[in-house]
């Protein structure tokens, strides 16, 4: 079986809504920032801080890689992931790309003042401009789903039927 991949801007739900959908189909979740995490032991910010972006960046080619040898895992990359085509490119060749969406308004009111990732500090302005700037990256997955209005559940069924 082909993976499931989600992709899409940080805060529209990847990890929640995978995690969800792994357990309804019985597979297992994986998410590329974890695993980042514990190959370099590390979290994102720390490697952001002390290495900056571009080593956090080869950090994912090298986990999207592996990930993209196995087989019937949901997987939840991070915001940028599909920004370098290469990781879109081994990501297809076994998986079906899903696209999760949500407006700049659902963004920042799901991400709050509990925000720390490292991407996100800047203005709004700032934040907006990057979220445009993906939409194109982002807007070449099999399919797009709106999580702006929707629950966690809904999310998953519309998944899970569209599949
Ligand atoms: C990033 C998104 C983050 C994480 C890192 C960079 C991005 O993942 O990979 O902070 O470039 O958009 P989430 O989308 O899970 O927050």
């Amino acid at each position: 079986m082909r993976n499931i991949v989600l992709i899409g801007f940080m805060g529209t739900g990847k990890s929640t809504v995978g995690k969800r959908l792994a357990q309804s189909l019985a597979w297992d979740f994986v998410d590329t920032d974890c695993v980042i995490g514990e190959v370099t032991s590390l979290s994102v910010t720390e490697i952001f801080r002390r290495h900056g972006e571009t080593r956090f960046r080869s950090e994912e080619r090298i986990v999207v890689a592996r990930l993209s040898q196995q087989g019937q895992i949901v997987i939840a990359t991070g915001g940028g992931t599909v920004v370098d085509s290469r990781n879109l490119e081994a990501l297809s060749q076994n998986g079906i790309i899903i696209n999760l969406h949500a407006s700049m308004e659902a963004i920042l009111s799901r991400i709050g003042h509990k925000n720390d990732r490292p991407l996100l500090k800047g203005t709004r302005e700032a934040i907006e401009k990057l979220w445009t700037e993906r939409q194109v990256c982002y807007a070449q997955a099999d399919f797009t789903v709106d999580t702006s209005q929707k629950n966690i559940d809904e999310v998953v069924s519309e998944i899970l039927a569209r599949l």
